[in-house]
């Protein structure tokens, strides 16, 4: 089945039915838990890698990893660039066969986050991939804003859209990225709006720690990608705590088959959630 573009996956999805799992992932061992579960399952999936974790696995090591794991796959994968905010590692994920980039100008005025978004889809159009781009604010490592700041205007999710031809693109509606501190109040009724006025995929970042009945609603709302770091990193350190609680002699292989068991586990749990059990024919 192997390497897709993200769109091909996402933009097939016209009913709200489901949405496809794009999962962080930063070593060998947990690309191969992301793709055993998507196998299992006959399901989609996205693998990503955000800018910000790079200094713990560099794209040039990472990349090739992602690509040859989507290749060699038994289901549709397509690979992703979560969260790029240099042009230089744009360009890089580009040349390593990423069939998907992310810009990340949430940090920066309406007006810049349009102009760079347009350089990202020139970029990514010589290889023939799509872009994410993000309009609002996501909480946690985006930064603290009050809640009206990280709410996605309806009006700017339209006009953003339209304006940049972004092939998917990242709302906030009341999700951050991390772990939550206190219960998330998910905006539905704008998430609806907004997915009235804009055609492209809408994207939810933030999901760990969401409740199966929020993802299920957010599905309902318009939601058709969504992004899983967190709970697997918390689901590999678990795995290989254990096993070190287990059997103080484990060795180095033991640890690698826990890392990607409990990737495994979190990716598996959640793609049940999102819906894409035997989506693939
Ligand atoms: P979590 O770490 O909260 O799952 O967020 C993932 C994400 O949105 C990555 O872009």
């Amino acid at each position: 089945m192997s390497l897709v573009k993200m769109s091909a996956l996402l933009d097939k999805i016209e009913d709200n039915s489901y949405a496809v799992g794009s999962f962080n992932v930063s070593n060998m061992e947990m690309v191969m838990g992301a793709i055993k579960a998507a196998e299992d399952l006959h399901s989609p999936i996205i693998l990503q890698i955000s800018e910000g974790r790079l200094p713990y696995s560099p794209l040039a090591l990472l990349g090739p990893i992602m690509v040859a794991g989507a290749k060699n796959a038994a289901v549709p994968v397509a690979v992703h660039l979560d969260h790029g905010v240099t042009m230089e590692t744009i360009q890089l994920a580009l040349d390593l066969g990423f069939t998907s980039v992310m810009f990340d100008g949430s940090k920066r005025t309406v007006e810049e986050n349009i102009a760079m978004t347009k350089v990202v889809k020139k970029m990514a159009a010589v290889y023939d991939a799509d872009i994410e781009a993000e309009i609002g604010r996501i909480g946690g490592s985006e930064g603290t804003y009050s809640a009206d700041e990280l709410i996605t205007t309806v009006e700017e999710a339209k006009y953003f859209a339209d304006a940049t031809g972004t092939d998917a693109l990242a709302v906030a509606i009341g999700t951050v990225h991390g772990h939550y501190r206190e219960k998330p109040d998910l905006h539905i009724e704008r998430l609806r709006e907004i997915a009235s006025v804009v055609s492209c995929p809408l994207v939810l970042h933030g999901g760990s720690g969401i409740s199966d009945a929020d993802f299920r609603r957010c599905i309902r709302g318009g939601i058709r990608k969504i992004n899983i770091a967190t709970s697997s990193y918390d689901a590999v350190a678990r795995h290989i705590y254990d096993r070190a609680q287990e059997d103080r002699h484990a060795s180095y292989f033991d640890f690698s088959a826990a890392a990607a068991k409990g990737t495994y586990e979190n990716v598996k749990r959640h793609m049940l959630v999102f819906g894409t059990e035997n989506k693939v024919k």
